[in-house]
């Protein structure tokens, strides 16, 4: 065998391998209990053995999650950690991978990003409040990108709405059919345990003190049901009939084709219901599938190794400050120290660095498979989007840019810091924090940052100041509305009121202008002039 000889992979491994794999994000509105229902999750998949380790708001216990300063002190989620675990069931030994969303809709390009690598979503709503703005928008990108979603109603151990009403407001809002696999008993706020819609039994659930351990739970006949929860029980088994007889069970080709969503009833803090979640996963959502190329082309999962990098972050560690691109394996096995090639650039890629995370912790990994996530440490080259690849070429389709609709101008403050402005500036750019646009005459010490959501400076000036020794002042411009304009265009563009045209790093000229009216307007009276829209954050 010479050295250019195409790796042999063990096709049979890698399909089995694929096959275990479940690869998911928890998509919801802040609040909804998305952190609580991850450490749930981790909990009863015995990874961790009390609850708080995984995540932690203001007061909870030890952090791992929201590292950045901001994001404590906020008590929201910015960055995104993909988390790795094995679960068992029955004879199936499960790895799920876990991969955490932003909550606040400013950083929705990131959540769209993490998005772009999952093969199934959890949409998780609180009973009480139900479908929620940031959980319609995401919603939208999981319907966009085809992604099947499981749907959870959490803190049914509060007072909430009527479960039927929920179903409806899923159904009449985003059109997508609940298939309710359990059904409460008991009301929120008297959440006594769930029946199973699949065996007909009831699951009774068992409070412990905080939630802090495992719940215990009993798998009760119909008839001890009705003995243990009486007119609740009876009202559960004729809801479910209900839901029966209007066709809202389960089916699995719906399910994949996004038309209707199996949905399960949890309290995340008390942790009821989390290990069906668990078991539901396992047993409906789809492992990886090969993932399609740019030209449209599945690269099967027992082609040689492939992967995109669907992230790039830095400044996890205060005491290494080192940025790490999260890659998706889609195809073949990787194995530490693999010279890869990096699609955008031809160029060798070495994996001397790949990492497993887990919340903050990380550790060296050795291999993946496809549907893992692997943590490339001093990545300087990778950007996201971009593609790896061993031996057999592939290309992945690139990330779309989000439409950005804020945008400022960046100056340095401290002088002596020209250099440190210079490369974080580019190191933000590069990690996707924000866009990066320039022109001649504004010039190099004062380029433009665009974002879709305002948090997105606020984490910039922060990175800047805290981690890149180069403090930055930003001042706002009266731009609220960007469109593509070719180069021949561009001048034209340029001299109108109220309209800027600048570059973006990757060479794209965006024309800004103050309102969607004032483009309108322009548009009108030169009709010849060609404006392409990005991909807007509402409606991806
Ligand atoms: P997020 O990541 O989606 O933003 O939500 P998070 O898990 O932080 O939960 C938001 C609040 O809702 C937290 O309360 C959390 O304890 C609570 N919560 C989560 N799941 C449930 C549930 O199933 N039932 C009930 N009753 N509450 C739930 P907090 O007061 O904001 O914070 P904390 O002091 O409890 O940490």
């Amino acid at each position: 065998m010479t050295d250019n000889a195409p790796t042999i992979v063990s096709s049979p491994k890698v399909a089995a391998e694929a096959r275990r794999r479940r690869t998911f994000a928890v998509i919801s509105h802040p609040d909804a209990g998305k952190s609580t229902l991850t450490e749930a999750l981790v909990l009863h998949a015995n990874a961790i053995t009390e609850a708080g380790a995984v995540h932690g708001k203001a007061g909870r216990k030890a952090t791992v999650s929201d590292w950045m300063e901001m994001e404590k002190a906020r008590g929201i989620s910015i960055t995104s950690t993909a988390m790795q675990f094995p679960y068992s069931l029955g004879d199936q030994d499960c790895v799920i991978n876990l991969l955490d969303t932003p909550g606040h809709a400013d950083f929705s390009e990131d959540t769209y990003r993490v998005l772009t690598a999952v093969d199934c979503a959890v949409m998780l709503i609180d009973a009480a409040k139900g479908l929620e703005p940031q959980t319609l928008k995401l919603f939208q990108v999981c319907r966009h990108r085809r992604i099947p979603i499981i749907t959870v109603i959490n803190k049914w151990d509060r007072p909430g709405r009527d479960p039927l009403e929920l179903l409806d407001e899923i159904t009449e809002r985003i059109g997508l059919r609940p298939t309710p696999l359990t059904w409460p008993v008991g009301v929120a706020g008297d959440f006594k345990g769930v029946l199973d819609r699949r065996t007909g039994n009831f699951i009774r659930y068992t409070r412990t003190a905080g939630g802090a351990t495992a719940a215990p739970e009993e798998h009760l006949t119909p008839d001890a049901a009705h003995e243990s929860a009486g007119e609740d029980w009876d009202r559960a088994v004729e809801e479910s009939e209900l839901l029966e007889a209007d066709g809202s069970d389960y089916d699995r080709d719906t399910f994949l084709s996004c038309e209707t969503s199996p949905l399960l009833f949890t309290s995340a803090i008390l942790n009821f219901g989390v290990n069906q979640l668990l078991d539901i996963l396992v047993q409906i959502a789809p492992p990886p599938h090969g993932q399609l190329d740019v030209e449209g082309q599945q690269r099967v999962l027992e082609s040689p190794f492939s992967a995109f990098v669907f992230k790039v972050q830095a400044g996890m560690d205060s005491a290494h400050r080192d940025r790490i691109a999260y890659a998706r394996v889609c195809s073949g096995t990787f194995e530490r120290g693999d010279v890869l090639t990096h699609a955008a650039t031809g160029k060798p890629f070495v994996t001397k660095y790949a990492q497993s995370v887990f919340g903050q912790q990380r550790s060296t990994l050795d291999s993946a498979w496809p549907g893992d996530v692997i943590g490339l440490a001093n990545a300087a080259a990778l950007r996201p989007g971009d593609t790896l690849f061993r031996d057999e070429p592939v290309v992945y389709p690139p990330i779309p840019s989000f439409s950005p609709e804020y945008f400022a101008v960046v100056r340095g403050t401290d002088p002596s810091k020209h250099k440190q402005f210079r490369k974080g500036i580019e190191q933000l750019d590069q990690e996707g924090v924000v866009q990066v646009l320039k022109s001649d005459k504004r010039g190099d010490q004062a380029p433009v940052f665009a974002a879709v959501g305002p948090m997105q400076f606020e984490v910039a000036e922060h990175r800047m100041k805290a981690e890149l020794s180069a403090p930055i002042a930003l001042e706002s411009l009266p731009y609220s509305v960007a469109r593509i304009v070719d180069p021949e265009d561009a001048e034209f563009v340029n001299k109108q009121p109220s309209a800027e045209v600048l570059i973006r790093t990757d060479g794209v000229m965006l024309a800004l202008f103050s309102t969607k009216w004032r483009l309108e307007g322009f548009q009108r009276d030169n009709p010849t002039v060609v404006l392409r829209s990005l991909v807007a954050a509402g409606d991806n």
